[in-house]
């Protein structure tokens, strides 16, 4: 098949696509299949109205490729495409609307208030924060509703930080949300679709090595950060978080992969859902191919099998 493999965009994580989207390429090669690297621009209708791939391989992280909009154009070009639709793409990019799902739906993610920056300056939502605090305690987890990769996260240990993580939050998106923090372990549940649906793969465990906050920096920085797969967590929480991603997963209505990302409470051993991301990294260093691995799937047959799915799926 000619594959168009987009990668790349303005978004703040187009570097790290750019490395999905070469690790891909080289799959997509190694499989047989002739590739048309794209990256996302301008002329994006433009080329591939004109180039017509049999299907489009996305590897975008962020906003334009993850939020829907890539999404959308390729269905209006007719070009079948990998991993969810729009309608899922838009529910994980929002952390908020995403919450309110998993909550309505009985998955638990941690308590929330959610804001936007109209609520601040036109309605005196700033007055409400310390009924916030009061709910949710300190430390708070501050974070703009959008983006992904940590950025623009911040933890607020006593009121006085609250503002300036806001102002912070709201460079990045013009809602945020305060969140109840969890003090515990960081989880990660990619799921990949076999012939039999959904499959959640290995848990993988995020361990910090010196700071108390996986940030940006620590995430991306190789060796600041190491990747346990399977996590080293009792087998009846490593169940229950499998099966929180996939539900997770099916509230969300994604669609191929996606990674659900998971807080495990120290103190009560409560598994909470923070997010979803439906087009998860595919570097060498991204934790679905690293659970994919783990489960005895190597990156071409992960490739391989998202390719099958994005050519079978009937269009909405
Ligand atoms: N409520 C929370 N309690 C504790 N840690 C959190 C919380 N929310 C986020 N974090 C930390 O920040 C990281 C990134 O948060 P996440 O919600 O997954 O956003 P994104 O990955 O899109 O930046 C998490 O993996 C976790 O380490
Ligand atoms: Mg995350």
């Amino acid at each position: 098949m000619r594959v168009a493999v987009l990668k790349g965009g303005d978004s703040l994580e187009r570097q790290v696509s750019m490395r999905s989207g070469a690790r891909v390429e080289h799959a997509l090669d190694r499989l047989g299949h002739e590739v048309l690297p794209v990256d996302v621009g301008p002329d994006l209708v433009d080329r591939l109205a004109a180039a017509r791939p049999d299907v489009a391989f996305v590897a975008l992280h962020g906003r334009g490729g993850e939020d829907g909009t890539v999404q959308e154009l390729l269905e209006l070009l007719g070009i079948p495409y990998t991993a969810s639709g729009p309608s899922a793409c838009i529910r994980c990019m929002d952390k908020v609307i995403a919450k309110h799902a998993l909550r309505d739906a009985g998955v638990p993610t941690p308590d929330f208030y959610a804001f936007s920056q109209a609520a601040f300056e036109e309605l005196g939502a700033a007055r409400a924060l310390p009924a916030i605090e009061e709910r949710l305690d300190f430390p708070i987890v501050v974070k703009p509703a959008g983006q992904g990769s940590a950025l623009g996260i911040k933890f607020a240990r006593t009121a006085e930080d609250v503002p300036g993580a806001i102002v912070s939050a709201f460079s990045y998106d013009t809602k945020v949300l305060l969140e109840r923090h969890v003090a515990g372990r960081d989880l990660a549940v990619s799921v990949l679709e076999g012939p039999d649906g959904p499959q959640a793969l290995p848990v993988v465990e995020a361990v910090p090595r010196e700071e108390d906050f996986y940030d940006f920096e620590a995430r991306y920085e190789i060796g600041r950060t190491e990747f346990i797969c399977p996590a080293s967590i009792p087998d009846e929480a490593a169940a229950r978080a499998r099966e929180l991603a996939l539900e997770t997963y099916r509230v969300l209505g994604c669609y191929g992969f996606a990674r659900v990302d998971l807080m495990l409470d120290d103190a009560t051993g409560e598994l909470t859902v923070l997010e979803a991301n439906v087009i998860p990294g595919l570097t060498d260093t991204s934790l679905l191919p690293l659970a994919a691995e783990a489960a005895g799937i190597t990156f071409e047959a992960l490739i391989a099998r998202v390719l099958e799915l994005a050519v079978a799926r009937t269009p909405a």
